[in-house]
């Protein structure tokens, strides 16, 4: 393993965003893994796991070690009459896994097709797309504990699943995901319920479903509602859908007729924050380098040469617009370090 120092970070996240690591290095096993977590010289550094780079906004150079999960492979670990298992390293990109399913008509995933990012990243924030999220087909993680070098397997229910969060996520820097396995179905069964994809199957004019058939729907409904990171930086939607009580969603219905929510599992509200940004007036505007995505308000832009922390005072911007017209706090999902 080389460890490099001043390296550049903005190859390394969708945001583009040009600050720097103190170290980096790439690990590829799990042996590297631990072998430089427990370097005498290195030891007492700040570390950081970086994945696919595509939900972190880095707001200053990173006074510690990158450590880049590099650890490959994916295969089918185990089959039955219905479904298939396939473990994955937790460096693979996690559309080269949907590819794989969409190529086998493996069932399960498709709703997430061309979602960035890594394979490792998955369960941080429990990704989901289109009525879908991962927990829905993830059976175990695998991750190492670090203060112990341990490898732990994590349930799905020990994982604690939630919207866009996760055990991982709650417990920040204890723990290293190093492989997943999830469950795909053989005989899928689709969730197109989700408008956007009836309608562009409909327009495709598909007329026998297949696994294929549904992710090449969304591919095309994620191209032309999200900005493509390798034109202009970005991180996928910047902030969270709001959830809030049915109470407080009666109270703003009286004000905002138009309001746009989802009913939760537990009786409350999500409100979708795109349409509370774009009420706000925030679509499309641009502040220096930092904007707001022309198509959906939820996605800010790194229009060339932004900092990070020119991409931050903008979300602090329309979090307090938010805040001052509707009361409702907007809380980031991506990463800010
Ligand atoms: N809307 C607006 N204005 C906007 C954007 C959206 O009025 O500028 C309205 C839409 O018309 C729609 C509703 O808000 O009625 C929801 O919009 P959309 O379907 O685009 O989804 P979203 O709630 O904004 C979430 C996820 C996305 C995921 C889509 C589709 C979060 C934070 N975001 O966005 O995930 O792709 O649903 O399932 O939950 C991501 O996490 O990075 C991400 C892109």
């Amino acid at each position: 393993m080389e460890i490099r120092r001043n390296v550049s970070l903005k190859a390394f996240n969708t945001f583009g965003i040009d600050a720097k690591a103190n170290y980096f290095v790439a690990f590829g096993s799990i042996d590297e893994l631990r072998e430089i977590l427990t370097d005498e010289e290195y030891k007492t550094l700040p570390k950081f796991v970086l994945g696919g780079g595509s939900n972190i906004l880095f707001c200053k150079d990173y006074e510690g070690m990158v450590l880049k999960n590099e650890i490959m492979g994916m295969e089918v670990i185990a089959e039955d009459e219905n479904h298939v298992y396939i473990k994955s390293g937790a460096g693979e990109e996690w559309h080269k896994l949907v590819l794989f399913c969409v190529d086998n008509n493996y069932g399960g995933i498709e709703n997430m097709s061309l979602i960035p990012g890594s394979i490792g990243a998955g369960p941080i924030q429990n990704i989901g797309a289109y009525g879908t999220e991962l927990k829905d087909v993830l059976v175990e993680v695998e991750a190492l504990e670090t203060e112990t070098g341990k490898l732990r397997m994590f349930s799905n229910e020990e994982c604690k699943f939630g919207y866009r969060s996760s055990i991982f996520k709650m417990e920040k820097g204890k723990y290293i995901i190093t492989a997943t396995i999830i469950r795909l179905n053989k005989r899928p069964e689709f969730n197109t319920k989700y408008g956007a994809i009836e309608e562009e199957l409909k327009r495709m004019g598909v007329s026998e479903m297949s696994v294929k058939a549904v992710s090449d729907a969304v591919i095309h409904i994620r191209q032309s509602k999200l900005p493509d990171p390798s034109e202009s930086g970005n991180a996928g939607s910047f902030f969270k859908n709001p959830e809030i009580t049915k109470e407080q969603f009666d109270k703003l219905k009286e004000l905002f007729p138009h309001i746009i929510a989802f009913d939760t599992n537990d009786g409350n509200k999500k409100l979708a924050a795109g349409w509370l940004i774009e009420q706000c007036d925030w679509k499309g505007k641009r502040i220096g380098n930092a904007g707001v995505y022309k198509n959906q308000a939820l996605v800010l832009i790194n229009y060339g040469n932004a900092s990070g922390e020119e991409i931050l005072n903008l979300s602090k911007a329309i979090q307090q617009s938010v805040m001052d017209k509707f009361g409702v706090v907007l809380e980031t999902e991506v990463n800010i370090v």
